[in-house]
């Protein structure tokens, strides 16, 4: 049985007053943490699949959890390869009586480094999927968010149609800005769920909250 889940609570009432500073900050230097022998081995899994796979366009599903919708991405574009990224292995395990699709893949991978890595690489996507990323509400907390975080500038060098979605719109309305600095548009609006594409979609969705999706072009 699901439990009903509770709408965000953040000592924030709207954009983090630092933010700008923050984010210009993260677009003008290099983020040079090394990276993690594991996500090194995740990334060259990665690339050994590609590579048995074609020249495919590639779609990004990041923080996917138990990967809902990598796998309805993978049944909508069969001409694309989906690459379902999540550091959660408990949640990427999750059984599925349903044969894994042929054009994608899941890897337990830290998106700070596999992020980076993918750049270093020149790889360059032509969707982008971050739906429900942790919204880490405490104001503290902005640099854990992803607009708010020194991987940002290689989350936008992949490029692709971007989509995000989440129950707190904050988080939408500061990755907007986030954007804005870096010379994106974004568009932001409220989401009407039919068919919930994820499973914390389906868990929002089902306790009555308001849901909101950015899109943006980052090509
Ligand atoms: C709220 S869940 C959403 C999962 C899924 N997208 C959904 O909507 O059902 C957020 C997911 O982000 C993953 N995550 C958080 N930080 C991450 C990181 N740095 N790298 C990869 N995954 C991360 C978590 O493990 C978790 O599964």
């Amino acid at each position: 049985m699901q439990t009903p889940s509770r709408i965000v609570e953040s000592n924030q009432d709207g954009i983090h007053d630092k933010l700008d500073v923050i984010v210009q900050k993260h677009l003008t230097t290099t983020f040079q943490k090394p990276y993690a022998d594991h996500s090194k081995r995740a990334f060259e899994y990665v690339e050994k699949w590609l590579q048995t796979r074609g020249s495919k366009p590639i779609i990004f599903d990041s923080c996917c959890g138990v990967g809902d919708s990598s796998r309805a991405l993978a049944h909508k574009f069969p001409n694309h390869v989906i690459i379902g990224a999540d550091k959660s292995e408990k949640r990427l395990n999750t059984e599925r009586a349903e044969a894994m699709p042929e054009n994608l893949v899941f890897v337990r991978a830290d998106l700070n480094d596999f992020y980076r890595m993918a750049v270093d690489a020149g790889w360059v996507l032509d969707r982008h999927y971050i739906l429900y990323p942790n919204p880490w509400p405490k104001s503290e907390h902005l640099k854990r968010r992803w607009h708010g975080a020194p991987v940002f500038p290689s989350l936008l060098a992949l490029k692709g149609k971007l989509e995000l979605r989440s129950n707190w719109k904050i988080y939408l309305e500061e990755f907007r800005r986030a954007l804005e600095l870096a010379g994106f548009k974004a568009n932001l609006k409220s989401l009407e769920v039919t068919e919930p594409f994820t499973a914390f979609e389906r868990k929002y969705n089902n306790s009555g909250q308001q849901l909101w999706q950015l899109t943006a072009n980052l090509n």
